[in-house]
């Protein structure tokens, strides 16, 4: 199965994911890192796995949709099958969505449905919370909403800044993005009244 991986900043799920992408028994293959920013890390890093990296900069479009378009367009050149979201700041619409049927997949940084948005860390520290952790789940429309493919759990310890904990999530969601999409490109996952049944 062939990735689409957009990105919009220093691109270390895309290196996860290329890198589990490497192995021989990986059922997908990195075939294209699309970033809407021009200066995003992550363009290089793809780069130098030898992956075509391009920027599609929403600056550069009138409307949503048309930039949308552009996306829609590269993603298509490079017949992907599975997009990937990894850090990508753009909220995709629903007619983007429409086109790839349950093929679209994002990475949010907090135990959806707690913490949609922004500052999820912050928000788990403030909160006294005792866990937090990452979600992998196919994109709806409603922002980080989506049936939920698999979570990963880490405790949150006394004292944690928001980057220690920010770190101690990101190990984890290195190693769920790889399993999220091996379960999708091995045809696991079945979406039953909007709930993941892996097989
Ligand atoms: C990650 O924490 C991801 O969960 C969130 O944005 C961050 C992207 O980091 N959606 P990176 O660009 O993959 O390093």
């Amino acid at each position: 199965m062939k990735l689409g991986i957009l990105i919009s900043g220093r691109g270390s799920n895309m290196e996860a994911l290329v890198k589990a992408c490497e192995e021989v028994s990986f059922p997908a293959e990195a075939a294209v890192v699309i970033s809407n920013r021009p200066d995003a890390l992550g363009l290089e890093i793809a780069r130098s796995y030898g992956i075509p990296a391009v920027c599609v900069d929403h600056k550069d479009f009138e409307s949503k949709a048309e930039f949308e378009t552009a996306i829609d367009k590269e993603l298509r050149a490079y017949n992907v099958e599975i997009v990937c979201l990894a850090g990508f700041m753009r909220i995709v619409s629903a007619s983007f969505i429409e086109g790839w049927p349950d093929k679209i997949l994002n990475i949010h940084p907090s135990l959806l449905p707690k913490y949609k948005g922004l500052d999820t860390h912050q928000r788990a520290l403030d909160n006294n919370d005792v866990e937090s952790g990452c979600t992998v789940h196919f994109v709806r429309p409603e922002m980080d909403s989506g049936p939920i493919i698999l979570q990963k759990t880490v405790p949150i310890l006394p004292d944690d800044t928001v980057n220690m904990l920010a770190e101690r999530i990101l190990e984890q969601e290195h190693k769920a993005y790889p399993e999220a999409v091996r379960l999708l490109a091995q045809d696991a996952l079945k979406i039953v009244n909007e709930k993941v049944e892996i097989s």
